[in-house]
Formats: structure tokens, C-alpha cells, sequence
């Protein structure tokens, strides 16, 4: 049996430990322990604590010179942002998702004031040194901007985070979550006029020391880096929408949506995000109840905009196992977005990184699906409880070396939502 131990790769090995690795754990997605818990949260013991106003102020974009000026950001990049009464209680709500909501992610902050790290329940900065290091954090990545940015986010994963409930799995969870971050942060930073980069490509044991951090238990996943350059005719759409985004824990309403929400969700979603490693993830729709799509998979051509469609007959449910919950998910959403990508080659070129990479890059297309769905009015629930071979069957690709990452199921919401309750003043109440 492979030693998860041998995850994240410290020793290169050209794919190979990847492909091991993904062999073994990569699917499906093991029967979760319930009993086991979250790690608890991660605290700097004896760090001053810079506390941010909650609820936060509406959102004016991010003014990085001081620890308030990130307050709104934050919030809407990891904070909680709602009351919700579930899962036989009452939780908060988070921002973005995450796998099982294990959350095994840490955010960090470098701006002019110093390098801080997030603490999401009391929405509050721990400031770890009160230095202006974004030059030494950039000076880190293989493609730094060429002039220092503004800000800089960093995402780590703790490695045993999610293990207790899934197992190896958990690895490539945290994978996933990342690109979940680093697409919401490119969003918001979007929003803001503040030009992102994802950065994948980097010096990540540099990066971790300046960080303080214990690299055996936790590690630098990615970067996003915000300006200096500044976009023109940034759109705050999206930051609406935030709030408003949430897996739907009834189910879908049993009903149709049309041709026309499924492109403009596909149109939005896969603009380019920019990044320091090409992914080559594409997305395929599987329409179960689309007006205007037949019943089948259709592949999504960015350069037109269109779906073409490849097998017919493929519903959504058949991407999970008899009986489970993401069948009768599958059954009753409309469609689901499929993200697909090539593991064997990007191994040639980022060795077993590539791994990674690619599972990230899903993750950023997954959120971005999910933002651009509950834009249009839709739900959308980010899945990877189905069954890698099931689904790769539908995508029916030829060289065979593609092969489906994650999948959004997308459709009405049923109409008897959990109860919840929003926290933050931003909501347009469309
Ligand atoms: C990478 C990823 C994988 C997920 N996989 C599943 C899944 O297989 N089944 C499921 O019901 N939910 C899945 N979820 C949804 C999470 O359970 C959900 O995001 C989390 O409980 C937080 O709730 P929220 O999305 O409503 O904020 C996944 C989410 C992410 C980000």
C-alpha cells in the first residue's frame, strides 16, 4: 500500500509518485468516517490579533494599507457569511465550499503593514511579522509580476486536515480546495480592479519558512498575487453573488432549465484566469432536463461558444453509484458541468506537481461555475463522489488520457431551503 506520507511529493519522481498516488486514492471517494472530526483551528499563539469589523462594510474594493481595508475581502474570500440551520443544527456558513466543509485550508496575507494570517471565526488577522515582505514573497515565485504587487494571498494546505475522514482522498481534496480559493480570490480581486495572477510555480519551502511554517504538516499550495497593475472596467456583479452561493442542501427542484443559462454559465465560468501554468481543462455538459439540449454529454467549444454534442443518452445520475446520494442528486439536477483534464501531460512537463496543479485548476473552474450559476438564478453543488471511470466513459475521449476532475450539478433549488440567515449588508436581494 502506498504511505500517504509520500504526498505532497517532496521528492520529485517525474509522475510517477503522482500516478501511484492517484491510483490508489485519486477515486472514488471512500465512505466518509462521520465520527472523526476537523482538525481544530489553526492559531499563532501569542501573535497580536488585528480584529476586523463584522459585519464587514459594504464592499468598496480592497484598500491594502491597512488591516480593515481586507476586511470585506476577507470575509468574502474564507469568512463565515451566514447563519444556517442544518444538518440537524445550527452552523455557519462559509463563503466559499470546500470538501465534507472539512476546510483544510489556511489563508495568508502579505500587504505594505506585514504578513498575517486569517483567522476565519473571529474574522481577525494574526499579524506574524510587521514587515513589508511582498518583494522577498514575490522574489519566491517562478513568475513574479514584474513590479511588486500590491498584495499577496497566500493558500496553504495542513496536511492531516481532512485524512481522519477521508483517508488519501483528503490529499487531493485539499488539491481542489485550493483552486476553490484561488478562483474566489481572483474573482474578488477582479472585482476590485486589482489585476490577479494564480501563481502554481514557486520556491515553496522559501515560501514556507518565511511563512514560519512546520512543512511537514503544513505547505504553500498557491499565490495570488493582486496588482500593480489595475484593470479598467472592473464589474462588482460578482460580489453579490457571493453571499447567495451555497450548496443546495434539499436537492434540486425536479424541472428544466434552458440552453441558454447552461452557455452563459459555461461563457462566464471559463473565461481566462490568469496563471503561471496552462491547465488545458475543459468543460462538458451532461444534460439530463436541458430545453433546447438533447439528453446526452456535449463538449463545451470555448471559441464558439457552443456545446457539440458527443454521446447521447447519458444522464447525470449515471455518474455516481447505485444507490448513493449523489445519484439521487444526479437525478434530480438538470445537468452537470463536467471538468476535464489531461494528467499524463503536464507530468512531462511539472513532474508529479502536475498532480497539483491540475486538480487546483479544477477547483478554480468549479467555483467559478458555481458563481456564475447562482448569477444566473441557478443552485450548483460541487461534487466528487462519482465514479472517475463512469464519468470518463461519457466524455469518451479518444486519445483516452483525458479524464473528468470535478463535477457541478446545476438546476432550481428545491423549494424548501434549509433556513438561513444572512450576516453580511452586501446582499442585492435579487
Ligand atoms: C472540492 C469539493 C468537493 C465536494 N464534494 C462534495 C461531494 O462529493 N458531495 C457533496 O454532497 N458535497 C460536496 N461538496 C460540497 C461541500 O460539502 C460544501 O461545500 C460544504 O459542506 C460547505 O457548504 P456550502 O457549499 O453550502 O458553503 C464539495 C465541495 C468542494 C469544494
Amino acid at each position: 500500500m502506498t504511505s500517504t506520507n509520500e504526498y505532497p511529493f517532496r521528492a520529485e519522481t517525474g509522475g510517477r509518485s503522482a500516478r501511484r498516488f492517484h491510483a490508489e486514492y485519486g477515486s472514488p471517494l471512500p465512505t466518509m468516517d462521520l465520527a472523526a472530526r476537523n482538525t481544530a483551528a489553526k492559531v499563532h499563539r501569542g501573535a497580536e490579533v488585528l480584529p476586523l469589523s463584522y459585519p464587514p462594510p459594504m464592499w468598496n474594493g480592497v484598500d491594502p494599507s491597512s488591516a480593515e481595508g481586507l476586511s470585506t475581502l476577507l470575509a468574502l474570500l474564507y469568512g463565515g457569511n451566514r447563519i444556517e440551520w442544518s444538518r440537524g443544527g445550527v452552523g455557519l456558513g462559509r463563503s466559499v465550499p470546500s470538501g465534507g466543509g472539512a476546510y483544510p485550508g489556511e489563508v495568508y496575507v502579505a500587504a505594505e503593514f506585514g504578513l498575517c494570517h486569517y483567522l476565519p471565526g473571529p474574522h481577525a488577522l494574526e499579524l506574524l511579522r510587521p514587515d513589508d515582505l511582498r518583494s522577498d514573497l514575490a522574489g519566491c515565485l517562478s513568475r513574479a509580476p514584474e513590479s511588486r504587487p500590491e498584495l499577496l494571498l497566500l493558500f496553504t494546505s495542513r496536511h492531516d486536515s481532512n485524512l481522519a475522514r477521508y483517508g488519501g482522498f483528503g490529499h487531493r481534496l485539499q488539491a481542489l480546495d485550493t483552486g476553490v480559493l484561488a478562483g474566489q480570490s481572483s474573482a474578488l480581486l477582479e472585482a476590485a480592479g486589482l489585476r490577479p495572477r494564480v501563481h502554481g510555480l514557486f520556491d515553496d519551502d522559501r515560501l514556507g519558512k518565511y511563512l514560519g511554517l512546520d512543512q511537514t504538516a503544513e505547505t504553500v499550495r498557491a499565490v495570488v498575487t493582486a496588482g500593480p497593475d489595475v484593470l479598467s472596467g472592473a464589474t462588482t456583479a460578482v460580489i453579490t453573488r457571493m453571499p447567495r452561493r451555497h450548496t443546495p442542501r434539499s436537492g434540486f427542484a425536479v424541472a428544466e432549465i434552458d440552453r441558454a443559462q447552461v452557455l452563459a454559465v459555461l461563457d462566464e465560468a471559463t473565461e481566462a484566469v490568469e496563471a503561471d501554468f496552462t491547465s488545458g481543462a475543459e468543460v462538458h455538459c451532461v444534460a439530463g432536463r436541458v430545453s433546447g439540449l438533447s439528453v446526452g454529454c456535449h463538449r463545451f467549444d470555448g471559441a464558439s461558444g457552443e456545446l457539440a454534442p458527443g454521446l447521447p443518452g447519458v444522464t447525470p445520475r449515471e455518474l455516481f453509484a447505485a444507490g448513493s446520494f449523489g445519484e439521487l442528486a444526479g437525478f434530480e439536477a438538470a445537468c452537470a458541468l463536467l471538468v476535464v483534464g489531461d494528467y499524463e501531460h503536464g507530468y512531462a512537463t511539472h513532474g508529479d506537481l502536475w498532480y497539483r496543479l491540475l486538480n487546483s485548476s479544477a477547483g478554480i473552474l468549479g467555483q467559478r461555475i458555481a458563481l456564475a450559476a447562482t448569477g444566473t438564478g441557478l443552485a450548483a453543488g460541487i461534487r466528487c463522489d462519482f465514479i472517475v471511470e463512469q464519468a470518463d466513459r461519457m466524455i469518451r475521449d479518444e486519445d483516452q488520457d483525458r479524464s473528468v476532475l470535478l463535477t457541478v450539478l446545476i438546476g432550481h433549488e428545491r423549494q424548501v431551503p434549509a433556513p438561513t440567515y444572512s450576516l453580511l449588508p452586501i446582499e442585492d436581494r435579487r
